[in-house]
């Protein structure tokens, strides 16, 4: 009798703690989405200015007085797109070139948490920009690699690779910008290559030479473009220098998967674009054509301690493309 009764309570138990967790899951289910509304506010205009300044002009010792202007614009209008979406680079940004402080304080990755969280309110509230998936698929990436957590590092990369598919002109570069720190020999470095090949193509209409690329400026010149999807191949207003930028990286992935002579085309490709001239990071370009044996064999040897300062790696992650 006992027995019974205790089980007709667990059993009414259980049935009420069912009934509770399909309430709770329907009534999650059910609630309104999050909806995008513009900011007319003074304060999200000042906060977009300082962002975009400071970035143009690669002020990243700003950075704290940047984000405390986006917080607070976000905070009085959280339904803002574009204030989540800087507010979340203004964090990557931060990470990113953390090769700027010496020593690089551990609480660095947390700017990676937030980035997340910022990346994906951007995501719910522009659903359409396909770039968004490309950022917060590499934040979610590295942030698993951190944490050791290898549900969260394949979920970032399966993202990655859904965003470069949706929008290869611009998320095979994030693809490859996310994979290069891999192994060389391994299968996932093997990715960051093909995806460059694959932008490559896509952006110059044609199909490169994988063992050795003939790269000019003149064929392509009219292709160029800053409007449409393809605007992202290109230097324009927004990112003045891009193609550098993406050269840059190209010429780094090369060279650690062995190939010396391409990544000495790429490299050199740089100089016929013609926003070169105005470009601040000649000195990163050179220091890799006067030693291009010595960095092919440290990005291949096993100690990553003694890696050469490439792209990712280094003061310019950001602001190799985007500095003025
Ligand atoms: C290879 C060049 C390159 C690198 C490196 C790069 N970006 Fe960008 N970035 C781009 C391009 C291209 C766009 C897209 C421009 C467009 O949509 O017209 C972009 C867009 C942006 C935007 C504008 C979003 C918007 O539309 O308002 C921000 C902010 C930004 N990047 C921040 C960063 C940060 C932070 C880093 C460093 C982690 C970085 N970028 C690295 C090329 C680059």
């Amino acid at each position: 009798m006992r027995m019974t009764r205790s089980f007709g309570w667990i059993f009414a138990g259980a049935v009420a703690a069912g009934l509770l967790a399909g309430c709770a899951e329907l009534a999650i289910r059910s609630a309104p989405a999050k909806q995008p509304r513009a900011s007319q506010s003074d304060l999200a205009q000042n906060a977009t200015r300082a962002f975009w300044e400071n970035f143009y002009e690669a002020r990243y010792e700003n950075i704290p007085q940047v984000q405390m202007l986006l917080t607070a614009a976000y905070l009085e209008d959280p339904n803002d797109p574009r204030l989540a979406l800087l507010l979340a680079h203004t964090h990557l940004w931060k990470v990113s070139e953390r090769a700027r402080l010496s020593p690089v304080p551990p609480e660095i990755t947390d700017h990676l948490i937030l980035a997340e969280r910022y990346f994906a309110e951007a995501r719910q509230l522009a659903p359409d920009d396909d770039r968004i998936p490309g950022w917060l698929g590499s934040v979610k990436l590295a942030l698993g690699t951190i944490h050791r957590d290898e549900r969260v590092t394949r979920e970032g990369y399966f993202m990655v690779k859904a965003a470069a598919a949706a929008y290869p002109q611009f998320n095979d570069f994030t693809l490859s910008y996310t994979l290069v720190g891999q192994p060389h020999d391994s299968s996932r470095f093997a990715e960051a290559v093909a995806a460059m090949w694959e932008n490559l193509d896509l952006c110059f209409g044609r199909r490169y030479d994988r063992v050795r690329p003939v790269l000019e400026w003149a064929p392509v010149a009219a292709l160029r473009t800053d409007i449409g999807r393809s605007r992202v191949c290109w230097n324009t207003a927004l990112v003045p220098h891009n193609m550098e930028g993406f050269f840059l990286h190209f010429g780094d992935v090369l060279l650690k998967n062995g190939q010396k002579e391409a990544a000495e085309t790429t490299y050199r490709f740089i100089k016929t674009v013609p926003e070169y001239a105005t470009w601040h990071y000649k000195p990163a370009l050179e220091e890799r054509l006067a030693n291009l044996d010595d960095w092919m064999a440290r990005l291949r040897g096993a100690d990553r301690a003694n890696d050469p300062p490439y792209m990712l790696n280094s003061v310019i992650a950001c602001v190799a493309c985007h500095a003025r």
